[in-house]
């Protein structure tokens, strides 16, 4: 699969890159072919780099927040929870939904932990959330709803 990076704000786009980028709306130019732009899993015996930066879903089909037709995806960074630290930290968590973007979640270290609840108008589809890690790079999860 191409992935294409755009080199204003990190966004990355699956199989073409967008006339725009739907997070900073850097046009075409900014995107660079990337084939290595995501980690991938180091193998069936997966380490701690991968435990600390694989994301983990957990798909939730009736919401209590906003009520039916709500589906809530609760996202955490980690199977083991990865640190929130100034020299260390997860700076953004994008999500898609068939590989189209529909939302960024900025953070910052110290006062928050690796973890977004989102609710979703959808309840079918591919959700695929990637994340960033300012040491570390992009690692992605993708499960159904
Ligand atoms: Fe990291």
């Amino acid at each position: 699969m191409n992935t294409f990076v755009c080199g204003k704000c990190g966004y990355v786009a699956f199989d073409v890159a967008p006339d725009f980028c739907p997070v900073c709306w850097a046009k075409k130019e900014a995107f660079k072919l990337d084939s290595a732009a995501i980690k991938s899993p180091g193998g069936v015996q997966t380490g701690e780099l991968e435990k600390k930066h694989i994301p983990q879903i957990k798909i939730t089909k009736t919401c209590g927040l906003v009520g039916p037709g709500c589906v809530d995806a609760n996202i955490k960074i980690g199977e083991i929870l990865h640190p929130m630290e100034a020299k260390h930290y997860i700076t953004h968590i994008d999500i898609y939904l068939n590989r189209a973007f529909i939302a960024r979640y900025h953070l910052t270290p110290e006062k928050l932990n690796p973890a977004l609840g989102i609710h979703l108008k959808v309840d079918a589809g591919k959700l695929l959330v990637l994340q960033n890690c300012n040491l570390h790079g992009r690692w992605v999860t993708e499960t159904e709803i």
